[in-house]
């Protein structure tokens, strides 16, 4: 690691645990303005979930149907579905969720607290202690003589605790009813997969996609809705033929050239956690650094696609999962971090999980879920790479990467540039005053936009105080009706970015904002200038 990397890494480690000033900034703005906050709140806390206010469900759903018009309905090799939160307990006996969907805990044995081992450990240490054993762990507690954080008594050993949240199915509660929340939405790709090849006539490869919330039990939820026991998934199982998985037709010259930043696992063995290179998708490939080509396709597209969203491409990297670090149906996984105030962490990880699921449940099962390979006449069971987002995660790291905070006139003004397919808002709509037919007017403008775009209408407060408002929810447009407008049939367009401002006329604003958003005109040529 270079000296200057290092030290970054320092400075970054001395704030694990907590937050840092940016992401302090942008949580409280989740917190006042309702995008996302703390369940339940009015009875105290409980931690891991969260609601959705009125700005926030839109972002929310603006970000689904990002993914999903990106993943599902601008391919032709993608089908969608919506699996159930609660299946057949076995599907979680032969997915391996019920043996290994585990992490380590230790309990205080004076307070009777309980923590996650491996994260106690990270916080005190300031060392990765990913994928190494219990007893490893116990050795780093003993060896450094780390107490209970809370009253800093003596800890227990290290035992297995399982992820997955229990309930009981029907009016009896014994073993016989017992069954689970997902814990991933994978699995219910994996046991439809007969079903949706069949209807979907899709060949391989294909893939089939689900968005969808998933449950965790976890010992310590953190960093917001960073890790959260509640939370929505949306995934990607695409199956490729098993002697197939490189030959990926989308690898073309301009993919291959494309340049990213890596952390492989021989840089990590080094000592290089927080060390970024920046290497071509040729080189990846070439140099087998990624096994197979359709897994570094789905590398580079997810990449494509955070980059479309306007996330900083600096902020971003992808790292190996050292071998102790695999997931139990995992060969190779690649994780695209994002630097963030606490130091690189998973944004998305992208795995190849080989045959191991649909091998599992056609074991369990008893049903064939093989592919019928027509050129060849013979069953083949199918390799699948995987792509898997948490939806929150995603959400807060677009807002943290769009966040700014800038002085005017002496006072902090904050601006989420937040990609326009995401703002909750794209349109604000104001009278400059509520008088003299202006509001009537305004609510005219509104009305026609509606139908094409979300628009906001609003007459409260000072014209500033209302382009602050839109700009810290990242409306990318305001428009302003002013008494020339009912003399001239003109309106003021505001740009949240640049904060300039153009005058058009009002039967040209629909058309006009179609050609911004689509980008085929920019702000400068969109009216006449107001100096
Ligand atoms: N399906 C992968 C994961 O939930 O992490």
């Amino acid at each position: 690691m270079s000296e200057k990397t290092e030290k970054e890494q320092k400075k970054k480690d001395a704030k694990k645990g907590e937050l840092g000033g940016k992401a302090e900034k942008v949580i409280n703005l989740c917190l006042r303005r309702g995008i996302l906050f703390p369940t339940g709140e009015i009875y105290g806390s409980f931690a891991g979930f969260f609601d959705y206010g009125p700005v926030g469900v839109e972002m929310e759903r603006n970000l689904e149907a990002a993914w999903w018009n990106h993943f599902v309905h601008s391919r032709e090799d993608v089908v969608g579905i919506d699996g159930a939160i609660i299946t057949h307990p076995t599907v979680w006996k032969a997915s391996g969720h019920c043996d290994a969907f585990n992490d380590p805990l230790v309990e205080c044995r004076k307070c009777k607290s309980r923590f996650r081992a491996d994260q106690l450990i990270e916080d005190e240490l300031k060392i990765s202690v990913d994928g190494i054993t219990l007893k490893q762990l116990d050795e780093l507690i003993k060896e450094h003589k780390l107490v209970c954080p809370k009253c800093r008594s003596e800890l227990s050993s290290s035992k297995v605790f399982n992820l997955m949240f229990k309930t009981h199915i029907g009016a009896v509660e014994d073993d016989s009813s017992l069954a689970f929340l997902r814990p991933e939405t994978a699995q219910l790709i994996f046991v439809d997969f007969k079903t949706a090849q069949f209807v979907s006539r899709k060949q391989l490869p294909f893939g089939i996609a689900q968005i969808g919330k998933s449950f965790r039990n976890e010992i310590a939820p953190r960093n917001f809705v960073f890790r959260s026991r509640e939370f929505s998934q949306m995934e990607l199982e695409f199956f490729i033929h098993p002697t197939k998985v490189n030959n990926c037709p989308f690898l073309n010259k301009h993919v291959l050239e494309t340049k990213i930043n890596v952390c492989t696992a021989e840089m990590q063995a080094k000592g290089g956690m927080g060390e970024v290179v920046e290497m071509s998708v040729k080189e990846l490939v070439e140099k087998n650094i990624v096994k197979t080509k359709w897994h570094a396709y789905w590398i580079v597209e997810s990449l494509n696609w955070f980059h479309s969203l306007g996330i900083h491409p600096e902020n971003l990297r992808i790292r190996e999962h050292l071998k102790e670090e695999l997931s139990h149906y995992s060969s190779e996984t690649w994780d695209v971090e994002y630097n963030y105030p606490w130091g690189w962490k998973e944004l998305e990880g992208i795995a190849n999980r080989g045959d191991f699921d649909l091998k599992q449940h056609a074991k369990f099962s008893g049903k064939d879920l093989s592919y019928f390979d027509a050129e060849k006449g013979e069953r083949v069971t199918p390799i699948v790479i995987e792509p898997s987002w948490g939806l929150e995660r995603t959400l807060f790291t677009l807002l943290l990467d769009a966040f700014e905070e800038k002085v005017e006139n002496g006072k902090a003004k904050l601006v989420l540039r937040l990609h326009p397919t995401i703002a909750p808002v794209r349109v604000g709509v104001f009278p400059l005053m509520k008088k003299d037919g202006l509001a009537e007017k305004a609510r005219e403008v509104c009305e026609s936009l509606k139908k094409e775009f979300a628009c906001e209408y609003d007459e409260a407060g000072s014209i500033g105080k209302r382009y602050a408002r839109m700009d810290e929810i990242g409306t990318p447009y305001c428009v302003t009706i002013d008494y020339d407008s009912l003399e001239k049939n003109t309106l003021t367009l505001r740009e949240r970015d640049s904060a300039k401002q153009v005058v058009l006329p009002v039967k040209a604003l629909k058309e006009t904002l179609q050609k911004l958003f689509s980008g085929s005109i920019s702000f400068s040529e969109a009216g006449k200038p107001v100096t």
